[in-house]
């Protein structure tokens, strides 16, 4: 069968693997559907994420269909469409004992660390496919990027009526959204590119949207949403350090901020700003177990809707030839799905 694999940054191969053997106990082997690409596959692309190594078979955000079972598995049987949870921990380092396989000691993601999905056929740990009946492939897919949305907004404890702040309006950032409206958190999206705040507005139902125009004006702008303060929730989703620095700027005495987009560089702030008010940093990893079943079941009951996020399809012949327009934002890409 054919894989797609990464050989080094900006050089993708189709290479030969042999078929995989048979499950092992506590093991599926499944078929793969569908593939969503992430920021996470375009910085492996482009040679910026810290955590890569090549070759590199991509592919994390999965909807597969299971094909055949070990022993002892019991949670999934062969037919059924999942979405895959693709963070391997370990179940024996402290974090793992202590349920925070998220951000397990010795992690290793699909598609970063190991290979991942964009290959027909693999094994995997049962233990890490999440069923439904009732959505489709493409669904599936994108289920794991809602839990990084889930699992940030988790991290702050939002409470109803709150404001929040979020910066950046890429996949992650509009998946923060999601979650903090099911908590009946009043949103302000911030961005550089108008055409997402836009998407914000008319798609996802957003109260309100800033383009910031480097005066410092959106200061003024929060003060007029919040009704004379800031927002007490801030996430920020860029991926940009410069916004992570300036984000202290915008959080309310005693509010928090959680940082999902991540960077290779130091973070700075003011100390004094930051006790003046009193602030919670969080850092926010991956996502828990847990939340992939909530998330099936938003998806399965109407709750949230992430068919207008995919804008690009391609299937596994084209993927190769087409993967650098993802990498630009002015071809409007926000999820691109890939056919197996
Ligand atoms: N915590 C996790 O487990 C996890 C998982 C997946 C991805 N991520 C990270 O989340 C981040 C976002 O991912 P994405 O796929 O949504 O990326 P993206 O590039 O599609 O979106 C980022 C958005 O931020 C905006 N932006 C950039 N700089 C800005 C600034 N200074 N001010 C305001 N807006 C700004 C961009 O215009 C863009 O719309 C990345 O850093 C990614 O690595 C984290
Ligand atoms: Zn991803
Ligand atoms: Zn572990």
């Amino acid at each position: 069968m054919k894989a797609i694999c990464l050989e080094k940054p900006g050089q993708f191969n189709l290479i030969d693997l042999s078929e995989p053997a048979k499950p092992g106990p506590g093991e599926a082997l499944v078929r793969v559907h569908r593939v969503g690409i992430c920021g996470t596959d375009i910085s492996g692309f482009l040679g910026k994420m810290p955590f890569y190594s090549y070759p590199r078979i991509p592919g994390h955000e999965l909807g597969v269909e299971v094909i055949e079972v070990g022993a002892g598995v019991t949670n999934v049987a062969p037919g059924d469409r999942c979405s895959v949870e693709p963070y391997m921990n370990c179940q024996k380092c402290s974090a793992c004992l202590r349920g925070s396989g998220n951000c397990c000691k010795n992690l290793q993601v699909l598609g970063v660390h190991t290979d991942g999905g964009l290959r027909p056929r693999f094994i995997l740990p049962a233990r890490k496919l999440h069923p439904s009946k009732k959505l489709a492939l493409e669904q599936l897919a994108l289920v794991e990027t809602l839990a990084i949305g889930c699992h940030a907004v988790d991290r702050v404890k939002p409470q109803a009526g709150e404001h929040a702040l979020v910066i950046g309006a890429g996949p992650i950032g509009l998946s923060a959204i999601e979650f903090l409206k099911l908590a009946n958190v009043r949103i302000t999206v911030l961005d550089l590119n108008q055409k997402r705040l836009d998407f914000c507005r008319d798609t996802m139902g957003v109260d309100y949207t800033i383009l910031p125009d480097g005066s410092g004006s959106e200061l003024k702008a929060l003060d007029q949403i919040t009704g004379g303060g800031l927002p007490t929730i801030v996430v920020d989703a860029t991926g940009s350090v410069k916004s992570m620095n300036n984000a202290f700027n915008y959080v309310e005495h005693t509010g928090r901020l959680v940082f999902v987009g991540i960077v290779t560089a130091d973070v700075s702030f003011a100390d004094p700003l930051f006790h003046r008010r009193e602030m919670t940093l969080f850092a926010s990893r991956n996502a828990l177990p847990n939340d992939f079943g909530r998330i099936i079941k938003l998806i399965e009951d109407g709750r949230i809707d992430t068919r207008p996020w995919i804008t690009h399809h391609c299937n596994f012949d084209s993927l190769v030839g087409e993967f650098t327009s993802y990498t630009k934002p002015e071809t409007g890409v926000i999820k691109a799905i890939v056919e197996v």
